[in-house]
C-alpha cells in the first residue's frame, strides 16, 4: 500500500541542488520515489548528485540553469518536459546574496541582482510549470524563502525583502491556482549549515550565540529542510496551500 508522502511517478524539478538544501530536497524527493531534476549553474557538480540519486536506486537527470537569466529558465522546464513527459512538484530554491550592510548603502545595481534571481525568477519558473500542472489535474510548487523574510536584520536587509516577497508569491499563486488543483507553498528555514551561510557559523563565537538564543540549541542541516518539502510534494500535505512553513528551532519563537 502506498504512503501518502509516497512520490512515485511524479516528476520534479529543484533549481539550485548541485549543493545544500537544494541538494538535500533532490535526494529526498528521489528517496520518495520522485524522478528528478538536478539543476544548478555547473553541470559537473549536479551530475555528481544524479549519480548519486541513481546509486541508491534513484532516478535523476541533470539540465543546467542560471535562474537569472530567462532563456535558460525557459530551457530547463522544456528540457524536464521533453525528457521526463511533466512536471509534477517544481521547487524554486536557488537564490543569490551578494550584499552585506545597511540599507543605506545598498547599490539599486544589487537591489535588482536580488529582486531579479530571488522573485522574478521564481514567477518565470511558475507561469512556465504550472499551467501545464493544471492542465493535467495538479501539482506542487515550493518556494524556499527565509525566516530573514519574517524579521528586520541589520545586515541582508535586500536578501529580507526578497524572502517576503515569495510569501505573497506564493499566496497571489495559491489563490491563482488552487482551483486547479495545484498547490503553492512556502519554506521559511532559519541557520542552515550550508556554503551560503557559511559565515554565519563557521565563527564560533557567532554560532555560540545564535545556538544559545535557538530553542532546539542548535542550527539545522540541509536534510531537515529536504523532508518538508518532500511532505509539502506529497499527498499527505493535499489540504495544504499558500501556506509558509517555519523550520527554524524555533528562534523566531523565542
Ligand atoms: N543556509 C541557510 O541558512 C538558509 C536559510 C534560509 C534560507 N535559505 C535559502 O535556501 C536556499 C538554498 O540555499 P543553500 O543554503 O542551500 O545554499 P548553497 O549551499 O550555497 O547552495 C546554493 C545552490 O544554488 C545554486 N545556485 C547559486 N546561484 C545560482 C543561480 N544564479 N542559478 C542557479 N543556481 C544557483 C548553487 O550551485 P551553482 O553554484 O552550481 O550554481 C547551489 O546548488 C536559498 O533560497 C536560500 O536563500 C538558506
Amino acid at each position: 500500500m502506498p504512503t501518502p508522502f509516497d512520490l512515485t511517478g511524479k516528476t520534479a524539478v529543484v533549481t539550485g541542488s548541485s549543493r545544500g538544501i537544494g541538494r538535500a530536497i533532490a535526494e529526498t524527493l528521489a528517496l520518495m520515489g520522485a524522478r528528478v531534476v538536478v539543476s544548478s549553474r555547473k553541470s559537473e557538480a549536479c551530475e555528481l548528485v544524479a549519480a548519486g540519486i541513481r546509486e541508491r536506486g534513484g532516478e535523476a537527470i541533470v539540465i543546467p540553469c542560471n535562474i537569472s537569466r530567462k532563456d535558460e529558465v525557459e530551457a530547463l522546464v522544456a528540457g524536464a518536459r521533453a525528457r521526463l513527459g511533466s512536471i509534477d512538484i517544481l521547487v524554486c530554491n536557488a537564490a543569490v546574496n551578494p550584499v552585506f550592510g545597511p540599507m543605506a548603502s545598498l547599490a539599486d545595481e544589487a537591489f535588482d541582482k536580488i529582486m531579479g534571481a530571488n522573485v522574478k525568477s521564481a514567477l518565470w519558473l511558475c507561469n512556465l510549470a504550472i499551467p501545464d500542472m493544471a492542465a493535467r489535474g495538479g501539482g506542487s510548487v515550493i518556494i524556499v524563502s527565509s525566516i530573514a523574510g519574517l524579521r528586520g536584520t541589520e545586515m541582508i536587509g535586500g536578501y529580507g525583502i526578497s524572502k517576503a516577497a515569495l510569501f505573497a508569491l506564493a499566496r497571489n499563486l495559491a489563490v491563482e491556482w488552487g482551483p486547479k488543483n495545484v498547490r503553492v507553498n512556502c519554506i521559511a528555514p532559519g541557520l542552515i549549515r550550508t556554503d551560503f551561510a557559511r559565515a554565519l557559523w563557521e565563527d564560533e563565537a557567532r554560532l555560540e550565540k545564535r545556538t544559545a538564543a535557538t530553542p532546539l540549541r542548535r542550527i539545522g542541516q540541509p536534510e531537515e529542510i529536504g523532508a518538508i518539502a518532500a511532505f509539502l510534494a506529497s499527498p499527505a500535505a493535499s489540504f495544504i496551500t499558500g501556506q509558509m512553513i517555519v523550520a527554524d528551532g524555533g528562534v523566531t519563537i523565542a
